[in-house]
């Protein structure tokens, strides 16, 4: 599945990730800057904040308690902020679109 990352100045990188890794390790493997992932996805430090895109939300999700919590220490946070190591890699999120945040926490 491709996935799209939109940085906050409207950058675009479309990157292929496997189905099972997670958005963040995609990112990282593909030196999508805005993404960090400093725990390496242990949903332990919330240097993997997007946004996920409108039209993708419904298929996304919403986060579980633990993933709210750490999205605490996240900057900026809206109601489609998501920690994109929690988010999982589906054949049928292929498409899908995230934001990048100008800076991480
Ligand atoms: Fe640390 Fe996602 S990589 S919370």
């Amino acid at each position: 599945p491709f996935i799209k990352f939109v940085d906050a100045r409207g950058g675009v990188m479309v990157v292929e990730a496997a189905t099972g890794s997670t958005v963040m390790e995609a990112a990282v493997r593909n030196s999508v800057s805005a993404i960090v992932g400093e725990c390496g996805g242990a949903c332990a430090c919330a240097t993997c904040h997007v946004y996920v895109d409108e039209a993708w939300q419904n298929a996304v999700g919403e986060p579980d308690p633990m993933e709210e919590d750490m999205l605490d220490f996240a900057l900026d946070v809206r109601p489609n902020s998501r920690l994109s190591c929690q988010i999982r890699i589906r054949d049928d999120l292929d498409g899908l679109v995230v934001h990048t945040p100008a800076r991480q926490a």
